[in-house]
């Protein structure tokens, strides 16, 4: 099953992302999440991104691209993926196109979480990541039990340093000029999935699941 999610910063393409996947048994590949994780490492490639990402741009194409790429071909991928935050503009769309046609592969969904404006800073503001294990939580709509602890493996929870509110806000413009276009091209490609991502985290994921189990 080849899904790509669709959505602005803070639709909840992660939160769900992380569950479904439990449940279909296939890789979540979020290109965020392996920038960021390029970052704290400190390798070459996390050099590269620092800075863009701190100001809630976009990672050049050919660089985001050839990461995709590599990440595809691995064997965890035989059955399917998630891929969450790409493609991200139309270029890589086709590139994406490209690259499955090279592996044999077809994207069969392309599910785009619908959500305003209001509703993302407010998620995103008070989003915090676990430092250990990676869950998502909110500080109002999924706070953990023990503040600053995640539920999960007591890890410390942070906040991302690209969710501050101006950079939050340079993000949603980012998006709507180079992402919003994406939306479309799968559109006329019969692959558009839309889902009301304002309601909560259940019945999103239990409309995805009747989208992809037909
Ligand atoms: P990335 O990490 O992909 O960020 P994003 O797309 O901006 O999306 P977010 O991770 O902020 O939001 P999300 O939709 O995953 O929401 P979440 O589940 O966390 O990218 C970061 C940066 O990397 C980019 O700015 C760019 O620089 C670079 N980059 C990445 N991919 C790239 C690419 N392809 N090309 C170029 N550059 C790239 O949920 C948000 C909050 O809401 C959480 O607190 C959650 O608990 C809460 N929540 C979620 N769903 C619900 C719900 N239904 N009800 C109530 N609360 C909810
Ligand atoms: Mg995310």
């Amino acid at each position: 099953m080849n899904i790509v999610f669709l959505g602005p910063p803070g639709a909840g393409k992660g939160t769900y992302a992380k569950e479904l996947v439990k449940m279909l048994g296939i890789p979540h590949i979020s290109t965020g999440d392996m920038f960021r994780e390029a970052v704290a490492s400190g390798s070459e490639l996390g050099k590269k991104v620092e800075e863009i990402l701190k100001k809630g741009e976009l990672v050049p194409d050919d660089l985001t691209i050839s990461i995709v790429k590599e990440r595809l071909a691995k064997e965890d991928c035989e059955k399917g993926f998630i891929l969450d935050g790409f493609p991200r503009t139309v270029d890589q769309a086709k590139a994406l196109d490209e690259i499955l046609k090279m592996l044999n592969k077809k994207l069969e969904y392309a599910i785009y979480f619908e959500v305003s404006e209001d509703v993302v800073v407010q998620r995103i503001t008070n989003r915090r990541v676990c430092k250990n294990c990676g869950k998502i939580y909110n500080l109002i709509t999924l706070p953990p039990k023990v503040d600053g602890k995640c539920d999960v493996c007591g890890g410390e929870l942070y906040q991302r340093e690209d969710d501050k509110e101006e950079v939050v806000k340079r993000r949603y413009r980012v998006y709507m000029e180079n992402t919003y276009p994406v939306i479309e091209y799968y559109q006329k490609q019969n692959k558009l999935f839309t889902v009301d991502g304002s309601s909560g985290v259940d019945s999103v994921i239990k409309e995805v699941l009747n989208i992809i189990r037909g």
